[in-house]
């Protein structure tokens, strides 16, 4: 199991545990986390999985790739230089104690 932290744009921190493998998204949505649509079920195609990286971690997750950078620039509200879609952040051991920030929104 890899312990999230999420916070959302009150400061209200929400922790979860979810097993490796699982996507940040995921392990929002199945704990009832708010502030994570992931509308498009994790496919990189709707951008309302919108997070900002703590900034102890953004060093420390793989770089997004084309598309989620892409994604990012053209539907995410507010996006940031440690935006990244939730869907495509998948849990691990190297990832224990990552810690997320939903935004204020994910619609416009
Ligand atoms: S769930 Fe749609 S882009 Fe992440």
């Amino acid at each position: 199991m890899t312990h999230v932290t999420f916070i959302d744009a009150q400061g209200v921190a929400r922790e979860v545990d979810a097993p490796a493998g699982m996507s940040v998204a995921d392990a929002a949505l199945n704990n009832r986390v708010p502030g994570i649509e992931a509308d498009c079920g994790g496919f990189c195609a709707c951008a309302t999985c919108h997070v900002y990286l703590d900034e102890d971690w953004f060093a420390k997750v793989p770089a997004a790739d084309e598309l989620e950078v892409a994604m990012l620039a053209s539907e995410a509200i507010d996006p940031r230089p440690n935006s990244r879609l939730a869907c495509q952040l998948r849990l691990s051991d190297a990832l224990e104690g990552i810690v997320v920030h939903t935004p204020e929104r994910q619609y416009m």
